[in-house]
């Protein structure tokens, strides 16, 4: 079906919230193309049912290589958690073999090992991600010692992709869901932002944050895993365009888009609007 050209990197998510992976991505790896495709129209994924989130997100990984992309990365937590295993195990054996799919939960469960001193690890993330408890499984996997929490915080994103992560609104939510986790394992040291759009969020979650907690947001590791990913695959690597240049598709508005991501990215872009299914 596609053939083994050399083409940009492809970074998917329901919206804005990977923009913020994309950002520190871009920024240790700035030689490579990039298209990155905001699923704005079908946004918030969080609430949505497995079989949704997999058919949107195979829709958009297919969009992306029929833009030529050799390797697509979910910047999503909650596409990652529901969508991401039957893409890689099932799909792209059908639809094109040499291409590479890759998620954000492994890079982040790989380290958390090393980030938390008390093994007592807090999940913040979508009701999606927390329900799939993908987090949980896979430190068990890796880190048996380590005791996870989880705790669905369904407002954030809502409150992000409204422009409302500044307002004294959003003091509420972030209050209830912190209190909340911590009251559940007064041990947890380490609370991970396990949704792409929580890093918005971060000045008004450390007001709530009692002191020694850390609070772990997934761009930097993501965008450090990928180096190494790249190193370790050269046969990848040599199909990677080199022109320092990105693209932006969003299946909303184009102009919203671009007002939104310049909060994300501290820049004006082009944006395009497209549709898939
Ligand atoms: N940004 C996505 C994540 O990392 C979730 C946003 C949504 O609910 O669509 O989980």
């Amino acid at each position: 079906m596609f053939s083994q050209l050399s083409g940009p990197i492809g970074v998917f998510d329901s919206g804005y919230g990977g923009l913020t992976i994309f950002d520190k991505i871009r920024t240790l790896l700035p030689s490579y193309d990039y298209v990155y495709l905001g699923d704005n129209a079908r946004a918030p994924y969080g609430p949505r049912s497995f079989e949704v989130v997999y058919r949107f997100t195979r829709q958009a990984v297919i969009h992306l290589f029929n833009e030529g992309c050799p390797l697509v990365i979910l910047a999503c937590n909650t596409a990652s958690a529901k969508a991401l295993r039957t893409i890689q195990q099932k799909d792209l054996a059908e639809l094109d073999a040499s291409r590479r799919v890759l998620g954000v939960i492994r890079p982040t469960v790989e380290i958390i090992d090393d980030v938390s001193r008390t093994k007592h690890v807090g999940i913040l993330g979508t009701s999606g991600t927390i329900s799939s408890e993908s987090y949980s499984i896979e430190i068990a996997k890796m880190y048996p010692h380590i005791k996870v929490t989880g705790e669905a915080c369904p407002m954030w994103v809502p409150l992000v992709e409204n422009d409302e992560f500044d307002s004294p609104g959003v003091d509420y939510f972030v209050k209830k869901h912190i209190g909340h986790i911590l009251s559940a394992d007064p041990d947890i040291d380490t609370l991970v932002l396990a949704c792409t759009h929580y890093p918005l969020l971060m000045g008004k979650i450390r007001d709530f944050l009692p002191k020694g907690i850390t609070l772990f947001s997934q761009g930097e590791r993501v965008a450090e895993s990928l180096d190494d990913y790249l190193k370790r695959h050269p046969e990848m690597e040599s199909r990677l365009t080199k022109n320092g240049t990105s693209r932006f598709l969003t299946t909303e508005s184009a102009d919203k888009f671009s007002e939104a991501a310049s909060i994300f990215l501290h820049q004006p872009i082009t944006v395009e609007q497209i549709t898939i299914d």
